[in-house]
Parts: C-alpha cells; structure tokens; sequence
C-alpha cells in the first residue's frame, strides 16, 4: 500500500480486489460499528450538498462520526459555492482543514475538478452521471444474502427504468468491476451512453463477467439473481415530469416481471421509491425485497470507502485491521 492520494468519482476508480478489499471492510464495520476508527480526534470529513438527500446525508453523518470524526455537513443554500464560488477554490479551502471531501452534485465534472485540487480523498455522493457509494452498498447487500463477496461475482443482475440515469451507469460500471454479468433494460431514448457502455463491457471482460443493454424488460430479467430500479425522474428533472411518465411502464418492476427472474431472486431500490411507478407495492413490500438491509448498508460501506481511501492516504493498512 504506497503512499497515494485516491479518490471514488465513479465505480471504476476502484479495480477488482480493492472492490472486494473494500466490501469485505464493510462486512467488517457491519458485523462490529466501531471496527476503525481512522477520524479519531475527531478529524472533520467535508459532507456537502447541491441535491436534497435523506440516506447519504445520514449514512455519513453518523458514519464520520462512528469513524471518531466530524460530519461538516454543508448545504447549497448556506454555502458560497450555491452562491457560484469557484469549485478550485472551494476545494483549496477545505481540502486545508478537513480530512476527506463527499460531495453530492449535478455534473461529473464538479466532482472531478474538486478531487483535482484537493490534497484529501474526495468521494462522489452522487452526481448526475454515476452513484458508486449506492452500488457498493447494493453490492454488499448481495453479498449478505447470497453467501459473502466472493459469490459476487458470476451473479446476474438486472436494472430496468430509466437506463441513461445515474444508477445504470453505475450498476454497468460497479457490476463489471464485480464480474457480474451486468443487464441494463430501458427505452428507446433512455440507454446508456455509448462510452460508458464501452467502459462496463472492457471491464467486465477483464473479471470474467458481461454486459447486456436492451430495450427488453423481460430479457433482461430473466434468470436475474437481483432486479434493481429506480425512479423514473431523478433529481434536477422536475420539469419533465409529465414528459417522463410514459415510456416507462414496460420496464415496471411488477409480480409479472419478478416471475422471469430466478425464484429467489432480490429485489433491491436505492430510494425513494415511489410505488405504482418503477416498482408495485406488492413486490417493494414483499419477501424478495431487501431495500431495508440496502439502505442500512449504505452506513457499512462508506465508512468501508472512507476508511479505505485513507488507509492509501496515510500507507496505513492496520487501518483495515490487516
Ligand atoms: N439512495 C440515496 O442516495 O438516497 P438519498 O437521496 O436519500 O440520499
Ligand atoms: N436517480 C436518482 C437516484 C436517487 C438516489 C436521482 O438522481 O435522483
């Protein structure tokens, strides 16, 4: 572990075995809260945000502070940088008095102009493009029902919705780097873009898994070891509302729909979900879902991520209790 400065923009900033590294730390801090404790004195982490928020907001909060640091949790509306403070230099602010950056914003570009003049780790927290602190929460939550981390990989999973948004691109990037053999389901005007696409199927050769994009709710599904939606308008699309309420109700995730899948299969939504759209209350609500322990994991795997970007930081792997 040589001295390096890493940061999570997006899913694939991480390769096979750390993801693995990482996921098996927040086992680790599931099994036991106060497993590392690497913000002891406490260290202030950075927790800001341009987008509402209920799970990251709390899962770092209390996260940060089960890591012995403080949560300096900062919104767009009480911060110069809602007010249009350059992000270089917002970064050169706090980077001089925080520990680590976890920033939830609009473009992907935001992000990476914030890691590239900070001196500590900083993570997305969910941007337009990519959400790789939920994938690695869904990840473990497979893992947690299916026989640990090492099952992971060679699992089918299943994404259906709006294909284009930031839980798709992450689900192709997240399960490639796992191996999965990833399907990604959505109309026509609403798949992933080419590159990223690209990306998912380079990766996934690499560790033994697939990619399939198609506009096949039901191809997708079938035989899938995991279904996952999402909402059909994410945040910052208000406006199209009543634009994207139509094309989506093929890829509904229903009984009909979980019929194809495996009989076991889980169902899991980053939340919040909005039942009678992507997803049927009987099937949220019902024996397959596991969205609870999903959300809960979110706590587990960021404090997992944070602890593992600052092992690197500070070529400490007693930090990861190795
Ligand atoms: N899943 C998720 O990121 O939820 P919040 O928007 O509540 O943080
Ligand atoms: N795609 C959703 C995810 C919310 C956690 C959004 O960006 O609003």
């Amino acid at each position: 572990m040589a001295h390096e400065l890493r940061h999570m923009l997006r899913d694939d900033d991480i390769n096979h075995e750390e993801q693995k590294q990482i996921l098996k730390l927040a086992e680790k801090f599931r099994a036991n809260r106060f497993y590392s404790r690497p913000f002891e004195g406490p260290q202030a982490v950075a927790v800001l945000f341009d987008k509402p928020s209920t799970r990251t907001r709390s899962s770092f909060s209390i996260g940060v502070a089960e890591l012995g640091g403080y949560p300096l949790v900062i919104d767009k509306s009480s911060s110069q940088l809602g007010r249009g403070e350059p992000v270089a230099d917002t970064a050169r602010v706090l980077t001089r008095m925080a520990y680590g950056i976890v920033w939830r914003t609009f473009g992907q570009e935001r992000v990476e102009e914030m890691a590239k003049y900070a001196t500590c780790p900083v993570v997305n927290a969910l941007t337009d493009q990519f959400h790789p602190c939920q994938v690695l929460a869904d990840l473990q939550t497979i893992a947690m029902h299916r026989g640990g981390v090492d099952a992971l990989a060679g699992q089918t999973i299943a994404y259906l919705g709006d294909a284009a948004n930031n839980m798709a691109n992450s689900y192709l990037l997240g399960g490639a780097v796992a191996g999965m053999n990833v399907r990604v389901a959505g109309p026509e005007g609403y798949l992933p873009d080419p590159q990223i696409v690209a990306d998912a199927k380079r990766i996934a050769a690499e560790n033994g898994g697939s990619i399939l994009v198609t506009t096949d709710a039901k191809e997708a599904a079938a035989d899938a070891d995991c279904v996952f939606t999402d909402t059909w308008v994410s945040m910052g699309e208000e406006a199209e509302y009543a634009i994207r309420s139509k094309p989506f109700w093929n890829y509904q995730v229903n009984a009909e729909l979980m019929s194809v899948a495996k009989p076991d299969a889980l169902f899991q939504h980053c939340l919040p979900a909005y039942r009678g759209k992507e997803v049927t209350s009987e099937v949220i609500d019902g024996p397959q879902s596991v969205v609870w322990d999903e959300a809960e994991n979110r706590l587990h795997a960021q404090k997992a991520l944070l602890t593992w970007l600052i092992a690197w930081q500070r070529e400490d792997p007693s930090l990861l209790g190795e």
